[in-house]
């Protein structure tokens, strides 16, 4: 085996986020067929690509499975035969259970599924852990201090990830979905959108932070912010509609279902 330690199946964005979280990124070697894009991995990162995934299974004892799910069972065809016990596959993609990469991947490789957001970005993602039941402890703990160098990580039972998926692996688009209906209603009551957009933004990152830090329950925090017969009561009086838990859950539930179906 060569001297690259991490390798990429797929280097799109959950791949890019990842590496943002690699310290030694010259131990990287990535698969990736489009010209353009491989030279800009190479130029932003000092990594290593190669056009076929068979290099990557050829070189890397640690390896991220980051294609669309459609795509895992053409990459699975491919390099099947060449994983061996002394390499690690970790999948971050959405709904494919351990059974069905077991299949797909064979015996030999171990296995360890991971449910990322793409908050990893900006090196504040959520990562939830789910290893192979014979994966070793060591490959877990591995695993973990890289992808804490972009966030959170917790290592959960495989059971619950269609959960995870549906609460931290897609909700960036919904907290966005949530600023741009902030932006939106502010701009109706007179605000230019970039000016919105900041209030918004900053907004969300401060009562995330707040909350984060200070751990604070939620019922609490939300009657601090509402003083009696002020401003943010007669807004939450609006909010605080039944139907908009309800929305969420069912947003949550749909995801969830989606997830299942993807396995
Ligand atoms: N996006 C999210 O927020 C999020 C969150 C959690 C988990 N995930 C999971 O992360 C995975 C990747 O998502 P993404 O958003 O990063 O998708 P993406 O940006 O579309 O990246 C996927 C990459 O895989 C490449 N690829 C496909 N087949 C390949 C092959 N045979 N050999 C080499 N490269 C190949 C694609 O290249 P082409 O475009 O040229 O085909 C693309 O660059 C998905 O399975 C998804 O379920 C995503």
């Amino acid at each position: 085996m060569s001297k690259f330690k991490i390798g990429f199946f797929g280097a799109g964005k959950m791949a890019e986020g990842i590496l943002s979280a690699i310290v030694e990124k010259d131990s990287v070697i990535m698969a990736e067929k489009v010209d353009a894009r491989a030279d800009e991995l190479v130029r932003k990162y000092g990594v290593v690509t190669t056009d076929d995934v068979k290099g990557v299974a050829a070189a890397a004892k640690l390896i991220f499975l980051a294609v669309r799910p459609q795509d895992v069972d053409v990459v699975a065809a491919e390099v099947k035969d060449m994983l061996t016990s002394s390499q690690t596959l970790v999948s971050i993609v959405a709904g494919k259970t351990l059974a069905k990469l077991r299949k797909a991947f064979g015996r030999k490789v171990k296995l360890i599924r991971v449910m990322p957001n793409l908050a990893l970005r900006a090196k504040a993602g959520m990562c939830a852990i789910a290893p192979a039941a014979n994966t070793p402890a060591r490959d877990v703990a591995a695993v973990r201090k890289i992808l804490a160098g972009a966030g959170e990580t917790v290592v959960l039972k495989e059971k619950h990830l269609d959960a995870v998926t549906a609460l931290s692996g897609s909700g960036p688009a919904y907290f966005a979905y949530m600023q741009e209906a902030m932006v939106e209603g502010g701009v109706k009551l007179g605000l230019e959108r970039k000016v919105a957009m900041l209030l918004a933004g900053q907004t969300m990152f401060g009562t995330a932070k707040f909350l984060r830090e200070s751990a604070m329950d939620l019922g609490a925090f939300i009657e601090g912010v509402c003083t009696k017969g002020g401003t943010t009561a007669a807004g939450m009086e609006k909010l605080a509609d039944p139907a908009f838990k309800r929305i969420v859950a069912s947003t949550l539930a749909a995801a969830a279902a989606r997830s299942k179906e993807l396995a």
